[in-house]
């Protein structure tokens, strides 16, 4: 799609905007974007200008809404990268009459930005990348239950209470994961498996500015950790390096993590509509998760075993592939070995494990490719996706060659699964 036919209009440019106060910076949109058109840095997610093609891919993953913000501007006067970096909040509407003017609302000072962008350079036969995102759904399985979302946004986040606090992993590995069980009273707060919620750690940052909140799935299933009481619960890893393997103490995750019970924190949302399960008699269901990831598995798995337990459930495979460094820091080990071999598939693979080969979740994934090839032959499975966003394009390549070894076309049975809201890929 070519940007200055559909976006610019007599010179008038319709510019792609993310509202900074609604944002919860979970970089789904620049996971999401086809063309690179999104970018952040510590304080906000912005869309270029000069790149954004109007192509919308973008909007419906968003948890927020925050994605679908338009401003008309001349294209002289587009605001640039630098200048939305700098936002705290949007602009108002730049009115007509001020799009002549010299001195308009701000600077322009990517006044030839637009104009610039390079037309899009086909890539040689043989020679395009794999993008895994291209093929995550953003709709939900058809018989997935009504989600709602944005009940508490960041101007008027709502106040949870601390009930239960454990480290899920063993004690005295470099990686530690949290369970954390939070009670919301008597205020409605209604999730269901799949949804996230934001926590906005207290205080403020280095430029003296209140924290964002940080977006954490739940995993816990629609009718709480503990039924009969308005409670969730969240699985947190105590961030403790960067990605390149530094020190460095992560603010929300350390918050979290050493929070009492009795404590109080400051909630937003439910966000998501998409990444929800299925809920149709003999749906089946794959689950593939590195660490914190599991949490949406969890929540899926723990609805079905109480379904099953109370006689309600109408059947429908559960498979799980879960990645952790050890089994020791692997979330829920303990809870996981005691679910029925009949109810649950569940294959771990563990990459640090002294002595032994380092092993991902696509190794496994492979290893299982007849049973993969029956559920992907099957409109009823329902592929999820979550965890570190390295694993992604690994775990859909490995999808992609299980199907066209045994002959299908990989790209009419993708093309299905996303438009049919069967896989779904949440990786940060
Ligand atoms: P690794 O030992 O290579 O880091 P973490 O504990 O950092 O959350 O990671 C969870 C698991 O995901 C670890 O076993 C980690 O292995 C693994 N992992 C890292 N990169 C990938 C990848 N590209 N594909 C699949 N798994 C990965």
């Amino acid at each position: 799609m070519d940007t200055t036919t559909t976006l610019i209009d007599n010179g008038i440019l319709k510019q792609h905007l993310i509202d900074p106060e609604i944002c919860i910076r979970c970089n789904t949109c620049e996971a999401t974007c086809p063309v690179g058109a999104i970018t952040h840095d510590d304080n906000n997610y912005v869309v270029r200008a000069d790149v954004c093609n109007g192509c919308m891919a973008c909007i419906a993953p968003c948890p927020t809404g925050s994605i679908d913000n338009w401003r008309s501007v001349p294209v002289a006067r587009a605001y640039s990268v630098e200048e939305q970096l700098g936002w705290e909040a949007l602009p108002a509407e730049l009115p007509p009459e001020q799009w002549g003017t010299a001195d308009s609302a701000h600077s322009g000072s990517a006044a030839t930005a637009v104009q610039a962008a390079p037309a899009p350079v086909p890539a040689e036969p043989g020679t395009q990348t794999f993008r895994s995102a291209q093929y995550g759904a953003t709709v939900p399985p058809w018989s997935a239950a009504h989600p709602y979302t944005n009940l508490f946004g960041p101007a008027k986040p709502t106040t949870a209470t601390v009930v239960g606090n454990f480290n899920c992993t063993e004690a005295g590995f470099d990686s530690q994961t949290h369970h954390v069980v939070l009670d919301f009273g008597s205020m409605p707060f209604p999730v269901l498996e799949g949804q996230s919620i934001g926590i906005i750690p207290p205080g403020t940052d280095a430029l003296g500015k209140a924290h964002h909140a940080r977006q954490y799935s739940v995993a816990s299933p629609r009718n709480g950790e503990r039924p009969g009481y308005n409670n969730l619960a969240l699985t947190v890893k105590r961030v403790t390096q960067d990605y390149d393997g530094h020190p460095v103490r992560g603010i929300a995750s350390n918050y979290v993590c050493d929070l009492k019970v009795g404590d109080q924190v400051q909630v937003i949302g439910p966000f998501g509509s998409s990444f929800l399960m299925p809920n149709h008699p003999r749906s089946h269901i794959v689950m593939i998760c590195t660490g914190t990831g599991s949490a949406p598995m969890r929540a899926m798995t723990e609805w079905r075993r109480r379904l099953r337990s109370s006689g309600k459930f109408e059947g429908g495979k559960l498979m799980l592939f879960f990645g952790a460094r050890t089994q020791q820091e692997l979330p829920y080990f303990g809870p996981l070995q005691s679910l029925p071999k009949d109810f649950i598939d569940i294959n771990l693979a563990f990459s640090r494990t002294p002595g032994q080969p380092k092993r991902y979740v696509q190794d496994l994934m492979r290893e299982r490719a007849a049973d993969l090839l029956a559920l992907l032959r099957d409109g009823s499975s329902h592929f999820y996706v979550c965890g570190l966003k390295g694993m992604e394009e690994g775990v859909v390549m490995a999808l992609r060659d299980i199907a066209q070894d045994a002959g299908l076309d990989w790209e009419t049975l993708g093309a299905a699964l996303k438009r049919e809201g069967r896989l779904h890929l949440e990786t940060y």
